[in-house]
C-alpha cells in the first residue's frame, strides 16, 4: 500500500481533515504527550489491519484505544471502582487501562486481537483532544513507528519511518513526555503494572494506597512488551562510564559524552529526551553506549526501553 503522507498542521482545518480522513477509514499519525500514535477507526477492521501493514507488524498485537474522557471509556468496558480512581488521578495522561470488554463493545476484534480486554486511553495532548473531539469516536493507535523500531516523538520522526505508508501525520512539535504510556491491568482480581511508562509506578502506588503487581516477564500479556523493541540499527551497550573505541556515549547527568539525556540528572527532562537522541545516535551508524540511569520513578521505564534497545535481535 503506497499513499502520498500529508502533513497536516494542528490547527482548525488541519485537525478537521485529520478527523475526515480517519473517518473515512485513512491512517492518521497525531502526536500525544507520550509518543506519536499511528491513528485509525477503533471500529473500522480494515482501517485497523492497515494499521498492522503499516508498521509491518509480524502478528497482530492488540493495540491501544484512545478516547475522549472516560465517560467515553465505559462506552466499550466493564468500568470498576479502581478504574473511576485511577482514571479520575491521572485521565487525560499518560496511563492506559486494560478492561474487560463490554459484550456491545463495537470495536472491531483485531483491535484487541481477540481478547476479551481492551487498553484505553485518554491522552492529554491538546491536537490529541481536538482531534478525538472531532472525530467523535474510538481511535486505535499504536505508536507511529515501523515493527520493532524505535518510536516517535516528533512528525518528523513519524515520516522517517511511516512516510508513503500512511494517509496524513498531524504535525504539532516534539512529545513533552517521550515515554508510552504505563500500563495497567484491571481485569484481574488485583491492579498490575503491565508495562512502565510515562507515569511513575510511585505516582500510581500513592492513588492506589499499595503496593503495585508487576507482571513478570514470563507471563507477558502485553505483546508489545517483545524484547528487542525499540532497537536502533546500532549494537547497544548498558551501564556504561566512558566509551570505548569507535562508540558513541549517550550520557546522563554532568560527564562527558557525545549526547545527554539531562546534563542535570533529570528523569522527566531524559524521558522527553530518550527517542529523539537514539534515532540521532542511530544515524551515525556507530555502537551505541548509555550512561547508567537510576532505577526509580520514570527512570525504570526509560530503562525498560533502554534495556529492549540492547536485547539482541530476534
Ligand atoms: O503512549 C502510548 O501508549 C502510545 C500512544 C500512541 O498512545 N501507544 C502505544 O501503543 O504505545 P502500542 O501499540 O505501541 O502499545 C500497545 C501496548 C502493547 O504492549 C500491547 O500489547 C498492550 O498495549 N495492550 C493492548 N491491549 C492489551 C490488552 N488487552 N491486554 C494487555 N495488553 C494490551
Ligand atoms: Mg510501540
Amino acid at each position: 500500500m503506497t499513499h502520498e503522507t500529508q502533513t497536516l498542521k494542528a490547527d482548525p482545518a488541519g485537525i478537521a481533515e485529520a478527523a475526515r480522513r480517519l473517518a473515512d477509514g485513512e491512517l492518521v499519525a497525531f502526536p500525544t504527550e507520550t509518543v506519536y500514535g499511528l491513528g485509525a477507526d477503533a471500529r473500522n477492521g480494515r482501517a485497523v489491519a492497515g494499521v498492522f501493514a503499516a508498521k509491518g507488524r509480524p502478528d497482530f498485537n492488540p493495540l491501544i484505544v484512545h478516547v475522549g474522557d472516560a465517560d467515553a471509556a465505559r462506552r466499550y468496558v466493564v468500568w470498576n471502582d479502581t478504574a473511576e480512581v485511577l482514571a479520575s488521578a491521572f485521565w487525560p495522561g499518560p496511563l492506559s487501562l486494560v478492561l474487560q470488554l463490554r459484550s456491545d463493545h463495537g470495536l472491531s476484534p483485531l483491535v484487541t486481537a481477540g481478547l476479551p480486554t481492551v487498553a484505553l486511553r485518554v491522552p492529554a495532548h491538546p491536537a490529541a483532544r481536538k482531534l478525538l473531539r472531532a472525530f467523535d469516536g474510538p481511535v486505535a493507535a499504536p505508536s507511529a513507528n515501523p515493527s520493532g523500531r524505535i518510536s516517535p516523538t516528533s512528525a518528523a520522526h513519524v515520516l522517517e519511518g511511516m512516510a508513503g505508508r500512511i494517509n496524513a501525520v498531524l504535525d504539532d512539535g516534539p512529545c513533552s513526555v517521550g515515554l508510552e504510556s504505563t500500563i495497567v491491568g484491571l481485569a484481574g482480581p488485583a491492579p498490575r503494572l503491565l508495562r512502565a511508562g510515562g507515569l511513575p509506578q510511585e505516582a500510581l502506588e500513592a492513588a492506589l494506597g499499595g503496593a503495585l503487581g508487576v507482571e513478570s516477564s514470563e507471563e507477558i500479556v502485553a505483546p508489545g512488551q517483545l524484547l528487542s523493541h525499540y532497537a536502533p540499527r546500532a549494537s547497544v551497550r548498558l551501564n556504561a562510564q566512558t566509551s570505548r573505541g569507535d562508540e558513541v556515549l549517550l550520557g546522563f547527568g554532568p560527564m562527558p559524552c557525545d549526547l545527554n539525556l539531562s546534563q542535570s540528572g533529570d528523569l522527566t527532562e531524559a524521558a522527553a529526551n530518550l527517542f529523539d537522541q537514539l534515532h540521532q545516535l542511530d544515524h551515525m551508524d556507530r555502537p551505541i553506549a548509555v550512561a547508567p540511569v537510576p532505577e526509580h520513578g520514570l527512570g525504570r521505564a526509560i530503562n525498560d526501553r533502554l534495556r529492549r534497545a540492547a536485547a539482541p535481535r530476534g
